[in-house]
């Protein structure tokens, strides 16, 4: 029998009560899940069901097929990637999103999501220390911020022209950013229309930060070959090794070129509420755009992207477009966020990121993060005493990066299969779960502490996995 307002009640309840224990328990999941492919898939009937089926048969499938094919993000042994962080008020404010199910494209669809939207943009902006010559929006992801900033980018330079005549004719335009920039910024370059190939990766230094003076040489060189520097991508907290690009140093070369200047923080983002993490955004004042993601490590539930923008005009121009059947009379009053970027229609995001800054406190937040860079500390720390691991320096934020090394192996080929055996092993295990990234060749394990509920002893416990786990793979 279909669910109905009676059974609602009773199945909510139940599903509470699941989900508290859930996440309670949820250390007794193997981290990383340990199906093979096609085995959810071949579990699942090929034909959807005739008639309805039973809610206890559903949530008995839930538990017996979907639960074992899920990786467990909100396991505090999980280090893996950056975080998609959830939190108690978090998930409380999603059930009453999702109870609500309104769909926020435009300010009379929903005031309260549009100005509650507004107000917690200003909140977060201030809490990380950004100017308030930003305006924000909530987007759904860093990529789709960072193509919106692209697109604003391009139609500004290109007097809105490209919007309405297409490329033919115009300039060529190139965008540039590091070598360890996120691929999400040669994705946005495939749609925005500009090419792959007009994507300029400027080489790193040591530290794996883009070099402003080859920047500086790579813009010039294109200019003299008839190429215009529409956008650079400063990264802060590169998805590798965390690396920070000198924003103040690429943002005095951007304005010396007319070009955009982009930041993706998508992950070190969170760590600006604490003031003694704000020399990365120095040079602030020159930045057009700015993205970090609060569903990475501020608590919130995927998905929610905090966007920031200094030109507010430029990016309506460049989004906006009105049919008949999306005017309203109060057009102009109030912000339609339909016109801040790709989508028409809208989740309600800001909910969950108000639960959360209202339930956490500014104090609270500052607290975890806080917590989070010093344990990564203590463990690089530990990693760096060792003589069988090298830890990749400078270490940054959450993100501790190191290597399996023992001495009498030299062969980079024999370094990086052993590195590749101990991840294996590891995330096998179902205990913790971490990645890799590649450093000059070497393949580096990556653990983020960041995890909502990660403790130091959770910390403490992994490193003792992964020297132990060295034993079975020598
Ligand atoms: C530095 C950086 N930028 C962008 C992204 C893409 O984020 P999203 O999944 O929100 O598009 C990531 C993802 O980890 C990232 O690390």
């Amino acid at each position: 029998m279909m669910v109905d307002s009676g059974s609602f009640r009773k199945y909510a309840h139940d599903f509470v009560d699941w989900m508290a224990d859930y996440l309670e328990n949820v250390e007794e999941y193997p981290v990383k899940s340990q199906v093979k492919p096609g085995e959810v898939f071949s579990k699942i009937p090929d034909q959807p069901p005739f008639e309805s089926e039973s809610m206890d048969d559903i949530f008995k499938d839930f538990k017996d097929i979907i639960l074992p094919g899920m990786t467990h993000w909100q396991s505090p042994n999980y280090f893996a990637y950056f975080t998609a962080n959830s939190s108690y008020p978090s998930v409380l404010a999603e059930m009453l999103t999702s109870t609500m199910a309104a769909q926020c494209m435009v300010w009379e669809t929903s005031p309260a999501a549009a100005e509650l939207e507004e107000k917690v943009m200003n909140w977060l902006r201030d809490m990380i220390g950004l100017p308030d010559m930003f305006e924000g929006v909530i987007q759904d992801t860093a990529s789709t911020a960072t193509l919106v900033a692209l697109l604003t980018a391009r139609e500004k330079k290109s007097g809105y022209r490209i919007n309405e005549q297409g490329f033919s004719g115009m300039e060529r335009y190139r965008v540039y950013c590091s070598t360890e920039a996120h691929s999400s910024v040669e994705k946005a370059l495939k749609m925005a229309g500009f090419g792959r190939e007009n994507l300029v990766k400027v080489a790193t230094d040591d530290a794996l930060a883009m070099r402003p003076d080859l920047l500086d040489e790579a813009i010039i060189k294109d200019r003299g070959n008839g190429y215009q520097p529409l956008c650079v991508v400063a990264a802060l907290g590169t998805t590798g090794t965390s690396a920070i690009d000198p924003l103040h140093a690429i943002g005095e070369i951007c304005e010396s070129h007319g070009a955009w200047l982009h930041v993706d923080a998508a992950y070190a983002g969170t760590a600006l509420v604490l003031p003694e993490q704000r020399g990365m955004i120095k040079g602030i004042e020159m930045v057009d755009s700015f993205v970090f993601n609060p569903h990475k490590w501020m608590f919130t539930n995927f998905d929610c992207s905090a966007y920031y923008v200094k030109d507010v005009g430029a990016l309506l121009k460049t989004f906006e477009i009105l049919p008949e059947y999306l005017k309203t009379g109060t057009r102009g009053q109030v912000n339609d966020y339909r016109d801040w970027g790709v989508q028409l229609g809208r989740r309600f995001r800001a909910l969950k990121l108000w639960f959360v800054i209202r339930d956490y406190g500014v104090e609270g937040i500052k607290e975890k993060v806080g917590s989070h860079i010093q344990w990564a500390g203590e463990l690089a720390g530990k990693i760096s005493k060792t003589g069988s691991f090298e830890l990749f320096e400078p270490q940054n934020l959450g993100l501790v990066c190191f290597r399996y090394a023992p001495p009498a192996v030299t062969d980079i080929a024999q370094l990086n299969a052993l590195n590749h055996k101990l991840m294996n092993a590891l995330n096998d295990s179902g205990e913790m779960y971490l990645t890799h990234t590649k450093v000059n060749g070497f393949i580096t394990l990556r653990m983020v502490i960041g995890q909502t509920s990660v403790t130091r002893d959770h910390v403490l416990k992994a490193w003792e996995r992964i020297e132990k786990a060295t034993a079975s793979i020598r």
